[in-house]
C-alpha cells in the first residue's frame, strides 16, 4: 500500500541543485549554464526575432518560452530566470537601453548626488510582470527547480556610473574613492533594488537564487572591502527568513573568493581561471562550489572537453556540495548540440 504521508515532491526542498547548495548528499551532480537560454539557440533567435530584449523581459508568456527553451533542449537540473541585471532599474525608470552586441546602455550616467534622486526604493508593484512570469514558469517547470537572480550593487553601479560598459571602471572607482559617502549611498540604494528583486522572485516561487557581481574581479581586495561587501552582504540580507539557498558569483574573483563568500551566500561560484580545488582550499571546505567549465572549451574537440568535465566532477566531489556550471556565460556561437552533450556526461559520470 502507499504510503499516504509521503510529501509531494517539492523542488524547493528536494531537488538535487537545492540539496548540493545545502551540501546535504546528492545521487549526482546538478548541472546547469549560465546564459543557458539565449542566442546559442535557434528557438531563441527565432521567438526573439522583432522584440528588443527589455521588451522580452517584461513579457511573461516570451519569459516563460525562453527559460523553458535550454531545460527541454539539454535537460538541464535547473532553470534561470529569463531577463536581465538591470531590469529592476528599468522598472523604478532609470533611462536605460540593452543593446545588441553591447549590453546595457545607460542614457545619463549617475555622477552625483542629485543622480540619486532618479533612484527610487523598487517595490513589487513596479514588478508585477515579473511576479506573473515567475508564478508561470514554477507551474510550467514542475520539479525542475527555478532560479532567481539579481546583479550585486558593484556590478550595477559601474553600468550606471560608466553609462555602460567598460573595461577600466574608471568613473566608478574615482566615485568610490572621491566620495565615498555618495558611492554607499548609491550602493546602498541598489542593494535594496536588487534585494527586493530577489525577494519578488522567491515569493513568487523561485527555489534558490543568485547574486551576479560579474565585474567584481576588477576590484582590489581593500576595495571590495571597504566599498562593496557590505552592499552585497545588505542584497542577500533582504531574504532572511526565506529558507531558499543563495549562489554569489562574479567573474575573475579568485583573490576575492574568501571575501564574497561573507556576504551571506550558500554556494560561492568560482570563474574558469581558479582551479576548483584551489578554490575549495580558500573556502576552507565551508561552502558548496559551482562551476567551472571554461565555456570556450566548448568549442575544443570532445576529448579534451570530456576530460575537463570529468576532471571538474571528480574536483567537486571534493567540496561539501558541487553545482557543476561553466565559469561564465554561454558564448552565443557555442553549438547547442555539445551542451547537450556536456549535461549528458555530467549525468553520467556523477551518478552515485
Ligand atoms: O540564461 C541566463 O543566464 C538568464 C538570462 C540572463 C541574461 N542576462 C540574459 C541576456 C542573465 C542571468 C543575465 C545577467 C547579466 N546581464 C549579467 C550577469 C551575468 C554575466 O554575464 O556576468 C550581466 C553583466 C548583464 C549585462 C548584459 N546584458 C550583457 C553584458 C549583455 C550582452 C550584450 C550582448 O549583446 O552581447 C546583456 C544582454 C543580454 N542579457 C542578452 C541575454 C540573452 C543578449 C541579448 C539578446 O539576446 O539580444
Amino acid at each position: 500500500m502507499q504510503d499516504v504521508t509521503e510529501t509531494p515532491f517539492d523542488p524547493r526542498r528536494d531537488s538535487l541543485l537545492v540539496k548540493a547548495a545545502r551540501g546535504q548528499t546528492t545521487s549526482r551532480t546538478p548541472v546547469w549554464f549560465m546564459r543557458q537560454a539565449g542566442r546559442s539557440l535557434p528557438e531563441y533567435r527565432a521567438v526573439r526575432e522583432g522584440t528588443a530584449m527589455l521588451e522580452a523581459c517584461r513579457n511573461p508568456e516570451l519569459v516563460t518560452e525562453i527559460t523553458l527553451q535550454p531545460v527541454r533542449r539539454h535537460g538541464v537540473d535547473a532553470a534561470i530566470f529569463f531577463s536581465d541585471i538591470v531590469v529592476p532599474l528599468a522598472a523604478v525608470g532609470v533611462d536605460l537601453d540593452i543593446v545588441p552586441g553591447t549590453g546595457p546602455v545607460v542614457a545619463a550616467p549617475f555622477r552625483t548626488r542629485a543622480d540619486l534622486d532618479r533612484l527610487p526604493d523598487l517595490t513589487p508593484e513596479h514588478v508585477g510582470d515579473i511576479t506573473k512570469s515567475v508564478q508561470m514558469l514554477v507551474r510550467e517547470l514542475g520539479p525542475t527547480p527555478l532560479i532567481g537572480f539579481a546583479g550585486a550593487p558593484f556590478t550595477l553601479a559601474s553600468y550606471l556610473v560608466e553609462g555602460g560598459p567598460s573595461r577600466n571602471h574608471e568613473h566608478t572607482k574615482a566615485l568610490m574613492h572621491g566620495d565615498p559617502q555618495l558611492w554607499h549611498d548609491l550602493c546602498a540604494r541598489l542593494a535594496q533594488i536588487s534585494g527586493a528583486f530577489l525577494r519578488v522572485q522567491v515569493d513568487a516561487g523561485a527555489s534558490a537564487v543568485q547574486l551576479f557581481d560579474s565585474w567584481a574581479g576588477a576590484l582590489s581586495r581593500a576595495d571590495y572591502r571597504t566599498h562593496v561587501q557590505e552592499h552585497s552582504r545588505a542584497a542577500f540580507a533582504a531574504l532572511d527568513g526565506l529558507d531558499v539557498p543563495r549562489i554569489h558569483f562574479g567573474v575573475g574573483t579568485g583573490e576575492l573568493l574568501t571575501d564574497m563568500s561573507e556576504v551571506g551566500t550558500d554556494v560561492v561560484g568560482v570563474d574558469y581561471r581558479v582551479a576548483l580545488p584551489d578554490a575549495i582550499a580558500r573556502l576552507g571546505g565551508r561552502f558548496a562550489v559551482q562551476g567551472n567549465l571554461d565555456p570556450a572549451l566548448l568549442f575544443a574537440p570532445w576529448e579534451p572537453l570530456e576530460q575537463a568535465v570529468r576532471r571538474i566532477v571528480a574536483e567537486g566531489r571534493t567540496a561539501p556540495g558541487h553545482i557543476f556550471n561553466l565559469g561564465h556565460g554561454v558564448l552565443p556561437s557555442t553549438d547547442p548540440d555539445v551542451l547537450t552533450r556536456v549535461v549528458a556526461l555530467v549525468h553520467e559520470v556523477s551518478e552515485r
